[in-house]
């Protein structure tokens, strides 16, 4: 199966990408993710996402387009994927139409996650991320063990370089403008789409989640 979480920056796609794919064997293909791990690395790639990541401006559709194909030609044919974080743009939802169909797969459904702007913007001011092994936490809603410390790898947590208020406010006025209209690229297909409040407990809302596919 092939399952698309959309929604807002800080609406939990992380967070509930991680479990769904680790419940059901399947791989979560988190473009910011792999954005951010080559930017660690210093790759071309990851050198030339930097601006963009920054800003909270999205990185040129050519450039995620072509990591994801390689991602997804990489993998066993009969893998479910969960992508999170992508497609954010509508060329990237037709490439992704193309690439799943060259491999003989297709987009079975397309789970949109809900959330007031406030509770958007409370949850990043409360992340903290691991550097090392991608490990999210909430200082708020799912501290670490140890303050500043990941529970996982023991790496010292980091606040994300775009997670300030000023590029918060300009990743949800880019998602409203760019990835928000795929809502209604999709919702013409039977059976594709649920809407799923990304408000209340973790667990309540992967069950949510399962239950729609
Ligand atoms: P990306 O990393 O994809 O960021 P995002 O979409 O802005 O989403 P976030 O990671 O901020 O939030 P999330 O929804 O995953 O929430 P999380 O689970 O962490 O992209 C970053 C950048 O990379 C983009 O701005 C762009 O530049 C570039 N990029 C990436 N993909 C791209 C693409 N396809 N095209 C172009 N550019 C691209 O949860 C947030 C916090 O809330 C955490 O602390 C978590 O612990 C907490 N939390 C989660 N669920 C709950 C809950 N139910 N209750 C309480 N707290 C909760």
């Amino acid at each position: 199966m092939n399952v698309i979480l959309l929604g807002p920056p800080g609406v939990g796609k992380g967070t509930q990408g991680v479990l769904l794919a680790e419940g059901k064997a399947w791989k979560h293909v988190a473009t910011g993710d792999i954005l951010r791990a080559n930017r660690r690395e210093g790759t071309p790639l990851g050198k030339e996402a930097q601006k963009y990541m920054d800003a909270g401006e999205l990185v040129p559709d050519e450039l995620i387009v072509a990591m994801v194909k390689d991602t997804l030609e990489a993998m066993p044919p009969s893998q479910g994927v969960v992508f999170d974080g992508f497609p954010r743009t509508v060329p990237q939802a037709e490439s992704l139409d193309l690439a799943l169909q060259e491999l003989g797969r297709r987009v079975d459904r397309v789970v949109v996650l809900e959330a007031d702007d406030e509770v958007l913007v409370k949850r990043i001011a409360g992340r903290r991320s691991c550097p090392e092994c991608g490990s999210v936490f909430n200082v708020y809603a799912n501290p670490p063990q140890r303050e500043g410390v990941c529970d996982k790898c023991g790496a010292d947590l980091v606040h994300r370089p775009d997670d300030n208020p000023e590029t918060v406010q300009n990743r949800l006025d880019v998602y409203k403008a760019q990835t928000e209209p795929l809502i209604r690229f999709y919702d013409g297909r039977e059976g594709v789409m649920a809407r799923i409040p990304g408000e209340g407990g973790v667990d309540e809302i992967q069950q949510g989640i399962r239950a729609a596919l």
